[in-house]
């Protein structure tokens, strides 16, 4: 069954006591909502995770991290394994968030790479994709978007996309304040839903949730988390007030 899922990138951003302040906040407000229709996620940098995975133990959110090694282990100075990740509590990782793509160069290959080493350490994969703005005013954004997609995803195989989670977020849209039509959005959506079933068929098509990523806010969420297809979101700027981000998961 598709999953309806709100997941904040914190990016970097908080220092250690306010992000594990925050998160308590967060997950005491969320514990004490009865029902809610959307899974949440938190994704925090590396310095918060095993502390946060300690306080939300039995609630409502989950957690994930940012980024992960695109190697196992040894000597790679600075870099976190998708297996040290886990080891904290965490569950998912994002991967392929268009600034790692554009600030540190990593392509599909290398994306591709990191998807297999969390999905080894038993970690779920938020994995984004998505067009810059000149690609779109060319008219290029399904094939680009195509091509993250098979080169970055689709390799890992069919049993795996139980564990995948896709955010499209126009590059174009993130922190910028503009943010795509809901029938922008809409229309992509159901394009990414009609490559995965092409590639894998109909019940794997239909289970995977697609987030959409990019200034969603309280004052557009709703509008965007109603079109077929689109089954929540991936939130950065707004996922880092109280207000906004509850008023996001409530937009589901
Ligand atoms: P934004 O970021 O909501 O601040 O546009 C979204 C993202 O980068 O995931």
């Amino acid at each position: 069954m598709r999953k309806k899922i709100v997941a904040g990138n914190w990016k970097m951003n908080m220092n250690y006591e306010e992000g594990i302040a925050f998160a308590r906040t967060l997950d005491q407000y969320f514990r004490n909502k009865p029902a809610l229709k959307a899974d949440v996620i938190i994704c925090t940098p590396f310095i918060h995770l095993a502390e946060i995975a300690e306080i939300i133990k039995g609630g409502k959110v989950a957690l994930g991290a940012q980024n992960c090694a695109s190697e196992a282990s040894g000597a790679f100075t600075g870099e976190v394994s998708a297996y040290m990740i886990k080891s904290t509590g965490a569950e998912y990782v994002i991967i392929g968030h268009s600034e790692r793509r554009t600030y540190y160069n990593e392509d599909d290959r290398l994306l591709n790479k990191k998807c297999v080493l969390a999905l080894n350490s038993g970690l779920r994969v938020i994995f984004c994709c998505g067009e810059v703005k000149e690609q779109r005013e060319e008219g290029n954004h399904f094939v680009i978007v195509k091509r993250q997609l098979e080169e970055g995803l689709f390799p890992l195989g069919a049993e795996s996309m139980k564990d995948i989670i896709i955010a499209y977020e126009p590059v174009w849209a993130i922190g910028t304040g503009l943010t795509a039509t809901p029938e922008q959005a809409k229309e992509m959506h159901k394009y990414i839903r009609g490559l995965i079933k092409e590639k894998f068929g109909n019940k794997i098509a239909d289970d995977m949730t697609i987030l959409y990523g990019g200034s969603c806010k309280p004052s557009n969420a709703a509008e965007i988390f109603s079109k077929p297809d689109v089954d929540g979101g991936l939130i950065g700027g707004a996922s880092l007030k109280k207000e906004d981000f509850t008023a996001i998961v409530e937009a589901v």
